[in-house]
């Protein structure tokens, strides 16, 4: 069990005893602490007192992502539907409420125990198009394949269309079993069965693949959350190619880190990508959705600013248009992060640093003229 908690707040003895009471050690933490980037300062879990305020310490995003695997708790006064709501956003494992009873404290704790046993710590991103053949599963792939290749720590892709997709093609894998199989077995979702099902590629990701079958069992939003939660206990790096016309996937991302819209320079796309984001933003949070415009060209007749203006977010990264190079990582099976030589996997790269919050120098974006009345329809 943890040992070491850090009660982040103006102090509160009763809970603070119930802890002592179970063995913990209690850190008195100020909410600056919370931005402290050596390990040995960070707490085996953090409980945030929270009673009486409106919104969560402006601090907290940052301590998630610096120390994702420290989970934290909210001591609340009440369960307010709006702070519950921003806790579920940045990743609160837990809300108490104020005193806390002992059995509630205890069943809080095992669950928190029992999530650690099992390693629940990868990062999720879910990586979805606009519209058809904008270029997203070229750039999961290409974001899955430098996640190998920048930290150590195992690499997952699921190609979450149900039907019709092509991942596997793209990391030139064979695979024998797919998500059919993990949807239609959620309840076995242990490691050696999911090691079974995942395919090992030669880009380096591992690949659980679109089915060639019809499943046998309905498929919601549960099923689909349930493989995610699992997946994520095994792997550091999950990448979900998904698809946007099944909305049981696109009501199952509460795990994801990062959702990547991903559009391009056609009116319907960008069209399509504005109500994409809208929808997404609403469901999980602005700061988890962001924007991206594939195949881009400086050229075009709609500029980042028209796209920026009409999906109401700005463009996170720009990947250059490169039918040619594109193609070819395509019809060889190898990612285009594999290669060093080409701008579009130079974008890529910086992508998946991004996603992986590693720094790298982002490039900048390019401006083009506005035809921003026929993208919103609006004359
Ligand atoms: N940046 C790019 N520049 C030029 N061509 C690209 C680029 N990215 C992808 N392509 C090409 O566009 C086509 C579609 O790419 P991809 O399969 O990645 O799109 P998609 O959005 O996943 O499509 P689908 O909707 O069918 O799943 C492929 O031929 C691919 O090689
Ligand atoms: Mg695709």
């Amino acid at each position: 069990m943890d040992k070491r908690i850090a009660l982040v707040g103006p102090g509160e003895k009763q809970l603070e005893q119930q802890l002592r009471g179970r063995g913990f050690t209690v850190l008195a933490w100020a909410e600056r602490e919370l931005r402290a980037q050596h390990p040995s300062a960070v707490a085996d879990l953090v409980i945030i007192d929270v009673r009486d305020q409106p919104h969560l310490p402006a601090s907290l995003e940052a301590f998630r992502t610096q120390h994702p695997a420290v989970p934290v708790l909210l001591l609340v006064s009440a369960l307010e539907p709006a702070l519950m709501l921003q806790a579920m956003r940045v990743g609160v494992k837990e809300c108490l409420q104020h005193p806390v009873a002992d059995e509630e404290l205890d069943a809080a704790l095992a669950r928190i125990a029992a999530s650690r046993e099992s390693g629940l710590t990868g990062d999720v991103f879910a990586f979805l198009g606009a519209k058809g053949g904008v270029g997203t599963t070229t750039a999961a792939v290409s974001v899955a394949t430098e996640f190998v290749h920048l930290r150590k720590g195992s690499v997952l892709l699921i190609d979450l269309h149900l039907a019709y997709g092509d991942a596997a093609v793209y990391l030139g894998a064979e695979p024998r079993f797919s998500v059919a199989d993990a949807l239609e077995n959620t309840h076995r979702l242990d490691a050696a069965y999911l090691k079974g099902l995942c395919v090992k590629t030669k880009a380096g990701p591992d690949l659980l693949a679109s089915p060639d079958r019809g499943l046998a069992v309905v498929v919601d939003a549960g099923r689909i959350r349930t493989l995610i939660d699992a997946v994520a206990r095994y792997y550091r790096y999950v990448v979900l190619d998904i698809c946007r016309t099944d909305p049981a996937v696109l009501d199952s991302l509460d795990p994801v880190k990062k959702i990547l819209v991903v559009a391009n320079q056609e009116l319907p796309t960008v069209r399509g990508a504005s109500r994409m984001a809208a929808t997404l933003n609403q469901r999980y949070g602005k700061d988890r959705v962001m924007l991206a415009v594939s195949r881009y060209d400086p050229n075009s007749g709609i500029g980042q600013e028209d796209i920026e203006r009409v999906v109401g977010s700005k463009i996170r990264h720009l990947l250059p248009s490169d039918y040619r190079v594109a193609l070819e990582a395509l019809n060889t099976g190898r990612p285009l992060t594999m290669s060093n030589q080409t701008r579009l996997a130079g974008a890529l790269k910086v992508l998946a640093h991004e996603l992986a919050d590693i720094d790298t120098p982002v490039p900048s974006a390019v401006g083009g003229r506005s035809i921003f009345g026929r993208l919103t329809g609006r004359s």
